[in-house]
């Protein structure tokens, strides 16, 4: 290091490059103390992909980064704005600069692909119908689907049901998206594709993002960091070569169990080379 550069504490450094930061952030549902202390920085334009046994709260920590829920303790940063105290308004403004996938890539089943991608974009512009398709087939054409709008989701295999769940997600043109288990119930080939879709996402658009899954294939094929969620904290966090060399002892056990706690999925390719969920091994 050179003796004549600023001095800068890591603290300060880090906070310039973040866009979102978790500090000691708690949360409890009753007598379960699901985050205990959570310290986490997002930094812009990377993907960082949170590790964790099920369970574990992961997907409450991305809920904390939206503001689906609320902090017990500790504050969360966005983009400079500290949410500590701050209402429901707020947040709702705070929300557009973010694209959130769904667990399980949830659609409303009740309307086409269009009026899925449509939804964000009437909530929150007041854009023509001819702009509104535009916009519509805009994001269908990033995630590589153009052309499926008057489709109903029941007609949609999984890998296209993730395709348009990441096309909404996308439509108001978010600075950083998060996506929860977004390969859950896809075949490996799906599952690259979507990890290509993400990078892809991040690197054409500067995309922020942070990806929740239990597949490390995925996770150390497109993460640029990766933390991993053990007892309610981060137990380690930082570029996912390290990480998947790391010698921490939570971090060797972690992955050495091939990081999935789930249920093992069984497979149904269908004619367009899609794949989907049959049923989740669980006896049933
Ligand atoms: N809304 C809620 N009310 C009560 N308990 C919840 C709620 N959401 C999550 N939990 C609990 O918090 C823990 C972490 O859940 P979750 O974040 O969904 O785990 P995962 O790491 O699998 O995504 C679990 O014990 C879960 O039961
Ligand atoms: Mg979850």
């Amino acid at each position: 290091m050179s003796e004549s550069a600023t001095p800068q504490s890591p603290s300060d450094e880090s906070q310039s490059r973040a866009f979102l930061t978790l500090e000691g952030v708690e949360k409890s549902f009753a007598s379960n103390h699901v985050l205990r202390g959570i310290d986490l920085a997002i930094e812009r334009g990377e993907i960082l992909t949170l590790l964790g046994g099920s369970g574990s709260g992961k997907s409450v920590i991305l809920k904390h980064m939206i503001g689906l829920m609320r902090p017990d303790a500790g504050r969360i940063v966005v983009d400079g704005t500290d949410t500590t105290g701050i209402g429901e308004r707020d947040w709702k403004d705070l929300r557009r600069r973010f694209g959130y996938v769904f667990q399980g890539a949830a659609l409303f089943d009740s309307l086409s692909v269009f009026e899925n991608i449509a939804y964000p974009l009437r909530e929150h512009l007041a854009l023509g119908e001819e702009e509104l398709a535009e916009r519509v087939a805009g994001c269908l054409g990033s995630v590589g689907r153009a052309g499926i709008e008057a489709m109903m989701p029941a007609e949609l295999s999984g890998g296209m049901r993730k395709r348009v769940a990441v096309a909404r997600a996308i439509a108001l043109e978010p600075a950083v998206i998060l996506y929860d288990e977004p390969t859950t119930g896809l075949d490996p080939a799906n599952s690259r594709r979507i990890g290509q879709l993400i990078q892809s996402l991040r690197d054409r658009l500067g995309v922020t993002s942070v990806v929740v899954t239990h597949e490390l294939d995925l996770c150390f094929e497109i993460s640029d960091r990766v933390a991993l969620l053990k007892d309610g904290r981060i137990v380690a966090c930082g570029p996912a070569g390290e990480i998947r060399q790391s010698t921490v002892p939570e971090v060797r056990s972690f992955l050495a169990g091939g990081g999935s706690l789930e249920a093992d999925s069984v497979w149904l390719t269908d004619a367009d080379g899609e794949s989907s969920e049959l049923g989740v091994g669980d006896g049933a």
